[in-house]
């Protein structure tokens, strides 16, 4: 692509890219003043996490949801009262004065934050994460616990028995009454 497409191209995406940046300041501030009280992107606080919600639902129920939770649940959505049980019906309080357009960039505010995260990408395991446990003999573990104890016991008699074999095989010649 030359110099004078690629102007083009920006110039073409310019109002696409303005649009969603102005979407997700808008949603960001919405989200501080109106839902951050209750809810955090990433973290379970008196509301759920709002990660992953535009996948959760369709953007139809979420705008209905956030305007009025409570109606929802009066008209038995499954849904709705599934979240409100799962919450020990908490009532999340109604926000009827937010426009869809409000509700959808507070959802591409949350989309952007929850996309944003910091992965866990360490190059090694973390301790207690991927390690093996190499213990499997401890007093937590019984049935190895009991399986050591017990061959330790056939290892101990088998070198008794080894160690006495002579006299052993010289004890059952002098039963049999023969000399050695
Ligand atoms: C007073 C606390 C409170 C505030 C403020 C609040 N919520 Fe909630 N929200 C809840 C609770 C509690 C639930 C769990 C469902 C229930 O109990 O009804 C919930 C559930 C939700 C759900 C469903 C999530 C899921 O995973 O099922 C969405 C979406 C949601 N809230 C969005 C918002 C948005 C957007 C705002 C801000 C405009 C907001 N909430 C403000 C308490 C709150």
């Amino acid at each position: 692509m030359n110099v004078k497409g690629i102007v083009l191209l920006v110039i073409w995406l310019s109002p696409v890219l303005h649009l969603t940046a102005a979407d997700t300041e808008e949603g960001k501030k919405l989200f501080q003043a109106r839902c951050a009280s209750c809810h955090n992107v990433q973290k379970k606080l008196t509301g759920p996490a709002l990660a992953g919600v535009d996948t959760r639902y369709p953007e139809e129920w979420i705008i209905r949801f956030v305007k009025s939770s409570q109606s929802m649940i009066k008209t038995g959505d499954a849904a709705a009262l599934a979240i409100f049980n799962e919450y020990n019906q908490v009532v999340m309080p109604d926000h009827p004065d937010l426009i869809d357009d409000q509700v959808r960039s507070i959802i591409a505010f949350v989309k952007q934050e929850a996309a944003a995260a910091p992965k866990d990408d360490a190059p090694f395991p973390r301790p207690g994460h991927l390690m093996p446990d190499l213990m499997p003999l401890s007093i937590y573990n019984f049935p190895f616990m009991i399986a050591y104890v017990l061959l330790i016991v056939v290892i101990v008699l088998l070198l008794v028995f080894l160690v006495n074999i002579k006299s052993i095989e010289k004890k059952m010649h002098e039963s049999n009454g023969e000399d050695v």
